[in-house]
């Protein structure tokens, strides 16, 4: 794992090249860790990420009384506890940066017999937590958040749960998740309906240990009372993390780059719909599944593309995705606009925000709505980005630097280890101009 520094100097580099193996899934990762730390037995995770994010759940997890061994990189053996068998932890719990981490663990332990503190870095402890102790309440947790609604979260432990039929205002499967993992808890039955289907992970990883859940896009439904029956879990490579070099392959002249084995569920590869409707030539070849998960090779070549109305209808299917869509917009020709995206405003730093103030930076026009932009194509130039410690942002702005003319420096980009350990490593690699 390369060890991130806190800027870049990136600049355009060569024609983009070579075959990539990207990283594995982080929301996957996350609920890997909690599934199996709940389980009767000895579990396996392959293609963990190692990320700080999902290390941080682990080090959780150990705190909280699990043995989780790390025989090789990206490889865990977790000794699972049953689903009564955590232990109280002697501090905070800290999430690191990790959304996905700090409201998937509200719900699991908001059910435990025992109090608990969740607390996150800088971010994380700006991003509204009531949409899922919201929910929590209504099941009969107590869990107390600053007056505004961000963490520290404190869980007070010992509560009986009932069973909800909770349907969703945002389309979040943070809050769909942490929902049904209390519910596992709860008396009676636990339902979710979400305003629009979002990613499935915790159902069908719940079904593979074992647990009867009824789910289909939009709804999921369990019984509380039920044990968890350890399994293996092979982790997907994480299309997120690919998107970068999905559009970095399409708007740099010459490039190819094969991206191997990356998980394509459906409702994570709305970008790839969103770059298809621009015109990139993105292949799949050697599907298989993974994990139970469809995956298949990426290989992107260079394409010239159109700006696009970005279909709302995919937003939620590409929600990580923005900030690389932005980079792919600003680099196509004629406008693209989206909509419906507010959610991108409360993510690890305000998404629209950063984006439209970065790329105004290097020159381009962006019309900012509350809900979204619309990103009016040109010569990107140079200049500084800030990337408020988000790590995606920071990877965006390398992608857009390959098309630049000036050098791009990209401020505080230690988070993207976060997500992404070795992006720049391998971005190097491939072709990129990026100097640490
Ligand atoms: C995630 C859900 C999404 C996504 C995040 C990971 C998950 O968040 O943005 O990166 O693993 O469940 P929301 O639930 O807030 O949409």
């Amino acid at each position: 794992m390369s060890q991130q520094s806190q800027h870049w100097v990136a600049t355009a580099g060569q024609s983009l090249r070579g075959t990539l193996e990207i990283p594995g899934d982080k929301s996957v990762s996350h609920r890997s860790v909690m599934l199996a730390a709940l389980a009767d037995g000895v579990s396996t995770v392959d293609g963990f990420l190692e990320g700080e994010d999902t290390r941080a759940t682990a080090a959780i997890f150990a705190r909280l009384g699990v043995r989780i061994e790390t025989p090789s990189p990206s490889r865990r053996i977790v000794h699972g506890v049953g689903v009564d068998g955590l232990k109280p932890a002697d501090g905070p719990l800290d999430c690191g940066n990790a959304g996905t981490g700090m409201r998937l663990l509200a719900g699991l332990l908001a059910a435990q017999p025992f109090d608990s503190v969740l607390v996150g870095d800088e971010s994380l402890s700006k991003r509204p937590m009531r949409r899922v102790t919201g929910p929590l309440a209504q099941m009969g947790a107590k869990i107390d958040t600053q007056d505004d609604g961000t963490p520290p979260l404190r869980i007070h432990g010992g509560q009986a749960l009932a069973g909800i039929d909770y349907t969703l205002p945002v389309a979040s499967a943070q809050v769909k998740s942490a929902v049904l993992l209390a519910g596992l808890y709860a008396q009676g039955e636990t339902a979710v309906t979400e305003p629009h289907p979002t990613r499935d992970y915790t159902e069908r990883m719940l079904s593979a240990f074992g647990v009867e859940i009824e789910f289909s896009p939009g709804h999921a439904r369990l019984r509380g009372g039920q044990r968890l029956r350890a399994t293996d879990i092979a982790v997907p490579a994480d299309f997120s993390s690919a998107a970068f070099f999905l559009v970095a392959g399409s708007i740099v002249p010459g490039s190819e780059l094969r991206l191997r084995a990356v998980g394509l569920n459906p409702r994570r590869t709305g970008l790839l719909q969103a770059l298809r409707l621009m015109g990139a030539d993105i292949r799949e070849e050697n599907p298989a599944t993974h994990g139970g998960e469809p995956v298949a090779d990426l290989v992107v070549r260079h394409a010239p593309l159109r700006g696009i109305e970005v279909p709302e209808a995919l937003v939620p299917d590409m929600i990580d995705e923005f900030p690389a869509l932005f980079v792919a917009a600003a680099c196509a020709e004629g406008p693209t606009l989206v909509r419906g995206a507010a959610e991108l405003r409360v993510k690890e730093s305000d998404r629209l925000a950063a984006m439209a103030t970065g790329l105004r930076t290097l020159g381009l026009r962006i019309d900012e709505t509350p809900d979204g932009a619309t990103i009016h194509p040109g010569a990107l130039g140079g200049g500084t980005i800030e990337s408020h410690g988000d790590h995606r942002i920071a990877m965006a702005f390398a992608v857009a630097a390959q098309r630049a003319t000036g050098q791009v420096r990209v401020e505080d980009v230690a988070n993207v280890a976060t997500s992404f350990p070795g992006f720049d490593t391998l971005a190097r690699g491939c072709g990129f101009g990026l100097l640490s």
